[in-house]
């Protein structure tokens, strides 16, 4: 069998034109009290802006291939996405107040988490990591003034590296209540929130009803082994399985699948 070659080439999305900065102007409305001027970035973004729930907004985002597969078998996701697709998860960043993710990313990644492919303010950075297993010197903890947060299950004793503030929460069954998680960030000041990853972190608070949307963004890639998106209960019947309701873009070669989940989230705050 013949293969294409491994990654589709990039195309670079738009973001200015007659020398306009549509990014920044977009930005500015975002976080103003007015309407959005009709655009591509509003149809993406505005569902993001305002929770129908209450005053939380709730984002999980995953990069995945055709065959829904987040990282190799050996946990290495970088760059499942495309230039465009990268640039969409640069300006979730820029657009919600903290970014989360599962200490299984920062171990198998060591990621950045702030805003690089755009203009845009840095998020807070947030790790979920009840064993207290991450590395001090992890580049999550880089102090480039945002507020950062490590989770960690109760009376677990550690030494923050500077700046960095312990939340420590109860677990139950080896498991942190994914709204536990929301309210301690939104007694933070942190209200609109990016879940990025992994796997089993994206799972717990879509099992969880704590996400109001799901951004999939799939790349024309076949991996054919490798980490599955999700890791949900087993059913036997299709009848079981979520049908969810979506709107799609296309991000040059990957296709945004945006689901909207708002109809089962449960009340944060
Ligand atoms: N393609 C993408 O978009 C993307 C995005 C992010 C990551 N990734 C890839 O995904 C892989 C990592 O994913 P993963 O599923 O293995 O790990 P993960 O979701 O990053 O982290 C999972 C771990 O975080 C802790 N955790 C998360 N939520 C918790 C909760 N509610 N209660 C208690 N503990 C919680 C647990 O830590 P303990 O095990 O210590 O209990 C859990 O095992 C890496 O290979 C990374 O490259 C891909």
């Amino acid at each position: 069998m013949i293969l294409p070659e491994p990654n589709p080439p990039d195309v670079k999305i738009e973001l200015e034109s007659e020398g306009v900065n549509q990014w920044r102007i977009f930005q500015d409305q975002f976080f103003s009290s007015t309407p959005l001027s009709d655009s591509p970035l509003k149809t993406v973004f505005d569902p993001i802006r305002r929770s129908t729930v209450d005053s939380m907004m709730v984002v999980g985002q995953l990069g995945q291939t055709m065959d829904g597969r987040i990282a190799t078998v050996t946990g290495q996701s970088r760059y499942i996405n495309g230039h465009s697709g990268l640039v969409h998860l640069h300006q979730l960043r820029a657009l919600v107040d903290a970014v989360v993710v599962g200490v299984g990313t920062v171990l198998a990644d060591d990621p950045q988490l702030n805003v690089r492919l755009i203009e845009g303010k840095h998020p807070a950075r947030v790790v979920i990591d009840p064993k207290g297993r991450l590395d001090p010197k992890a580049r999550i903890w880089s102090d480039d003034g945002v507020k950062r947060l490590w989770i960690v299950s109760n009376g677990l004793n550690l030494e923050p590296p500077k700046g960095v503030k312990i939340i420590q929460l109860p677990m139950v069954d080896g498991h942190m209540e994914p709204a536990m998680i929301l309210q301690s960030l939104s007694s933070e000041g942190l209200n609109r929130v990016l879940i990025e990853g992994g796997a089993e972190t994206i799972s717990r608070f879509l099992q969880a009803n704590c996400l109001d949307r799901l951004h999939i963004i799939v790349a024309p890639i076949v991996m054919g082994s490798g980490r599955a998106s999700f890791n949900l209960k087993a059913i036997e019947h299709m009848d079981q399985a979520s049908r969810l309701k979506v709107k799609t873009h296309l991000l040059d070669s990957d296709v945004l699948f945006d689901c909207d989940l708002s109809s089962a989230r449960i009340r944060i705050n």
